[in-house]
């Protein structure tokens, strides 16, 4: 059930007034600066979103929640999980897949965007009417998920990427992506702000050790799972997943291939190729783009052409720093 649906445009400026009187970014990465809430920083359209999400959402224990930072393949994420779990209904094979008329976006919405575009009218019975297993993604860190999530049962999927790689996508994002006439923040003092802690759900680090913290303490509900690890077993790692979803892949469907085919059906070359991934758009009318920006280059280690082997040094020594006693290593990307 979702609690306070009376009323919810005013509840929703309840949250604007809170989000507006948090602390703001002088700038952001891109063109917009963020504000800070609970040691971790937002954009600043979706904070309010966030804050209403996380006091009105009930999860169920049917729900998937995919949790990333941006830029750590979410898109590929949300392909993914989609495809498994709704194997049964449409084979990842099939020529008339959703996924291969819709965007991922749309069939995994994200949660907060679920409320920033019902601000007048409640996201309640939409969520209420969805029929199990839910599936939505989030970038909020752990702390600031619904308070519901951790006592459902409900299993949340944590994509980690390599900092790295992520900062230097989500540079390319934000610059296909800004409002026309804005001015992108400089690559170097981007990378400041990012190694200082500012970044969209940041810090990267606190982000991420607080989802491991969870999925080491209740490895039945969180799964952590790596972006690089996937480029280098996908097969391997879609079938934990399943099994981590509680639909694990039959005898009958490993033998015939069908992890496969859901790796396939979800690679960035059949990805890209999909109309409703080229040419759709994501977002309201406030902000919108080209579904496209979600697919670039898909690979490991691309900030090499971005990055001096310097501030390469510096953000991984700050990475292990901030890490160290977590239990979480990213050494060896
Ligand atoms: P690059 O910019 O490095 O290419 P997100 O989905 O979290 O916004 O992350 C986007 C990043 O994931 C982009 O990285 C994008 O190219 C990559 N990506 C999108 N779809 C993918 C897929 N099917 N397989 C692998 N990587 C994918």
């Amino acid at each position: 059930m979702i609690v306070g649906e009376s009323g919810c445009a005013d509840a929703f400026s309840k949250y604007e007034a809170l989000a507006s009187a948090l602390p703001a970014s002088r700038q952001g990465l891109g063109s917009a600066p963020y504000r800070k809430h609970d040691g971790f920083w937002y954009p600043e359209h979706l904070m309010a979103p966030t804050l209403a999400m996380r006091d009105t959402f009930t999860a169920r224990p049917t729900d998937v929640i995919l949790a990333t930072m941006p830029k750590s393949g979410t898109t590929w994420l949300k392909a993914i999980v989609y495809s498994v779990v709704h194997r049964g209904r449409h084979a990842p094979a099939r020529e008339r897949h959703p996924l291969l008329a819709t965007s991922p976006h749309e069939l995994v919405p994200f949660l907060h965007s679920l409320y920033e575009n019902h601000r007048a009218a409640p996201p309640g019975p939409l969520l209420e009417g969805m029929p199990p297993p839910r599936l939505f993604a989030v970038h909020a860190p752990f702390t600031a998920l619904p308070a519901s999530v951790p006592g459902s049962g409900c299993r949340v999927v944590y994509l980690c990427r390599d900092p790295k790689d992520a900062f230097v996508s989500l540079r390319h994002y934000l610059g296909e992506i800004k409002p026309e006439g804005s001015e992108m923040t400089p690559f170097a003092e981007a990378f400041d702000l990012f190694c200082g802690g500012v970044s969209p759900f940041g810090p990267v680090w606190d982000h991420m050790a607080e989802y491991w913290k969870e999925s080491v303490a209740r490895p039945g509900e969180v799964m952590f799972l790596r972006y690089e690890h996937l480029k280098e077993d996908a097969v391997g790692t879609v079938r934990r997943l399943a099994e981590f979803l509680g639909c694990p892949f039959t005898d009958e469907e490993v033998a015939s291939g069908v992890p496969e085919a859901v790796v396939a059906l979800c690679s960035l070359d059949r990805m890209r190729c999909v109309r409703a991934n080229r040419d759709g758009v994501h977002g309201t009318g406030r902000w919108s783009f080209k579904n496209m920006a979600f697919f670039r280059k898909g690979e490991v280690g691309d900030w090499k052409a971005h990055m001096t082997p310097e501030m390469a040094q510096r953000l991984d020594g700050i990475m292990e720093e901030k890490l160290r006693g977590s239990g979480l290593s990213l050494a060896g990307n």
